[in-house]
């Protein structure tokens, strides 16, 4: 059996009335790369903040490496770190401030100035490390953060959406180092409320709302969650709840509604054949509809099973 090097079970955390986790309880394998998707509120940021002790006041457990994560501060050292929100000095260079964040673990000299050439070199960043870094693109930026959290060589590297905000080619050089940083043996879990990137980059995948993991596991196996139907999307002027109430009346033979918002609603068909008597139902009702798509089961169908609303809400 793989050998864990995080579990965290059943952690707790709520900011006054607000539960922000409710009973998390998740494993990480050696050498794993996991990606954490879930939806703004989701509660990716409060769990990388507890895990990287920065945030307090929560219930359950964190054990890293067989041991309690916060009892042990030298555990700490182990971990890097790339939060939602970018940390390094402005007026300084790349090299300066990875010289300046490596500075903070007892990493010798000489060869904490030969892991920053190393990290310039894999975040794509050697040819530019002199200058100083508000010159920098948001997605350069993003890249020095990721460096900035693997400067101290960790076992394991949590990125909270790393991909926010740049442009597409910035963010597929991101993943390709997550990508990279895993091959070579760092254990990884990184946030994001973009399907097609854990499609991309995530051998695993956990999807979370609400503070808790609804559904874990390969790509194959979350999509058979859903099974063998076709999902249709149907987009229009109209509101969820007169979407609801005309489906409703509908007989799908075994169609399953997955998520019903307003301007757009997900169904799962078992019997294909109904689809166009499905399509016939909205017609005759007058339901003002722009758009409808008909989708093999993918991620999407099951994130939209899972939590009953789309990523983009
Ligand atoms: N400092 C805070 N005070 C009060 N509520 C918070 C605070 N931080 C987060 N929350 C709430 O906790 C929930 C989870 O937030 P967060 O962990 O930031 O989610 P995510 O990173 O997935 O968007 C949300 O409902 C959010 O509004
Ligand atoms: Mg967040």
């Amino acid at each position: 059996m793989q050998q864990h090097i995080l579990e965290i079970k059943n952690l707790s955390k709520s900011y006054g009335e607000t539960v922000a986790l409710a009973n998390f309880s998740l494993d990480l394998g050696k050498g794993e790369v996991l990606g954490l998707l879930g939806p703004n509120g989701a509660g990716k940021t409060t769990l990388i903040s507890i895990l990287s002790g920065t945030l307090r006041d929560f219930t359950g457990s964190v054990t890293f490496k067989g041991q309690d994560l916060f009892a042990d501060r030298g555990l700490k050292n182990l971990i890097g770190i790339v939060p939602q929100e970018m940390a390094f000095y402005e007026d300084l260079n790349a090299t300066e401030n990875l010289l300046f964040w490596g500075g903070l673990y007892a990493i010798p000299e000489k060869e904490l100035k030969k892991r920053a050439r190393e990290l310039l070199a894999l975040v794509e960043l050697g040819a530019r490390a002199r200058e100083p870094v508000k010159k920098f693109s948001g997605g350069m930026k993003r890249r020095l953060n990721v460096a900035i959290g693997l400067i101290h060589r960790p076992e394991l590297l949590l990125l909270d959406e790393p991909t926010v905000g740049i442009d597409v080619q910035a963010k597929m050089s991101i993943l390709d180092i997550i990508r990279n940083v895993g091959r070579e043996g760092t254990s990884v879990v990184f946030t994001t409320h973009q399907l097609s990137e854990v499609e991309q980059t995530c051998a695993r995948i956990a999807i979370m709302d609400r503070g808790t993991i609804l559904a874990q596991g390969t790509l194959a196996e979350l999509i058979r969650i859903v099974g063998e139907k076709e999902v249709v999307e149907v987009s229009g002027e109209f509101s969820a709840a007169a979407f609801s109430a005309i489906i409703q009346q509908f007989d799908g033979n075994g169609m399953e509604v997955l998520s019903v918002t307003d301007n757009q609603a997900h169904l799962a068909f078992a019997d294909p054949e109904r689809i166009p008597a499905m399509m016939q139902h909205l017609f005759q009702r007058h339901l003002p509809i722009a758009d409808l798509k008909i989708k093999s089961p993918n991620l999407e169908a099951v994130f939209l099973k899972m939590t009953g609303r789309s990523l983009r809400d």
